[in-house]
């Protein structure tokens, strides 16, 4: 079972320059709320309420300023800082010790998914964890991603880091999850051309020992990386055109701690003073009347 998740809150976001020379890329808004705030909430639906945050130095306080009161949320959060960015899989050496003997989730922090199977799905991998998961989903985008190729019987054949051709459709989404080894075998990992720890290199490792399971995301979901400023807009306007049409919101992480009884009304109330007079707060105030 994964108590624990990693939210990869990290990089340079080079492609968004000059807005993240001052700030981390998952504080920036997708629409009406902080970016990792939809990470986060997948992990929430999935039970997850214990965090490690990995985030660039001198951003602690702007997160903890995003975040407000844990306590109002029913989560922990721990914040581990990376001086430098070496790669997806530098997390899981930086966080060695806070790790200790678990399995843990890793999600990256500008991940956005979206879909109403997806939770139960995930939840469901999340119950037998060992070795890693990897999720993947469906793009025209191979190139830009880590993909996963089978071979006939459907067996995965290859696992490689942006390819410029693949007859494979399958990309690995931000989603992972590993068992206790991951940090000894992370540690042992060369980096890429690219100076990396690849993620993609620690997978294989798992696939070497035949410790890697793929569950598929269904095409009725919906997946999406903010990279730059175009997927920044694309998948807000996505956000803003489903929360209006449903009236609810999509990652409230508020909503979700209560629905888990993590939290009571009292918290909400709190929280509705914590976004003062947005239409974040009016969502919280008709939300908690109805319950
Ligand atoms: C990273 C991973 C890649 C994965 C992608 C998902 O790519 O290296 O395997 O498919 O995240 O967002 P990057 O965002 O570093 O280009």
């Amino acid at each position: 079972m994964i108590k624990k998740a990693i939210i990869l809150c990290g990089g340079t976001g080079s492609r968004m320059y000059p807005l993240t020379y001052s700030i981390n890329k998952q504080l920036l808004p997708l629409f009406d709320k902080p970016m990792f705030y939809y990470p986060l909430s997948l992990m929430m639906l999935c039970g997850v309420k214990d965090f490690i945050f990995i985030i660039n130095k001198g951003q602690q306080e702007k997160f903890e300023k995003a975040i407000g009161d844990q306590r109002d949320l029913g989560i922990k959060i721990k914040f581990v800082v990376q001086d430098k960015p070496r790669g997806l899989a530098d997390a899981f050496i930086i966080t060695e010790k806070l790790i200790k003997d678990n399995s843990i989730a890793m999600i990256l922090g500008d991940n956005f998914f979206f879909g109403n199977m997806l939770s139960p799905l995930i939840k469901e991998s999340f119950n037998r964890s060992s070795g890693c998961n990897i999720y993947l989903y469906p793009s025209n985008k191979t190139s830009s991603y880590g993909v996963v190729e089978f071979d006939k019987k459907n067996k995965i054949k290859k696992i490689i880091e942006k390819p410029k051709k693949s007859n494979s459709k399958l990309i690995i989404t931000g989603l992972y999850v590993f068992d206790k080894q991951v940090s000894s075998i992370a540690k042992k990992l060369k980096p890429s051309k690219r100076k990396e720890l690849e993620i993609v290199d620690l997978i294989n490792e798992y696939k070497k020992i035949n410790k890697l399971k793929t569950i598929q995301l269904g095409r009725g979901s919906a997946w999406m990386d903010v990279g730059n400023f175009i997927d920044l807009q694309s998948t807000s306007n996505f956000i803003q055109n489903i929360e209006e049409r449903q009236n609810y919101k999509i990652g409230c992480i508020e909503e979700i701690a209560f629905n888990n009884n993590w939290i009571s009304k009292k918290n909400i109330e709190n929280r509705v003073s914590f976004y003062s007079n947005t239409n974040y707060s009016k969502y919280l105030k008709s939300f908690i009347s109805s319950k």
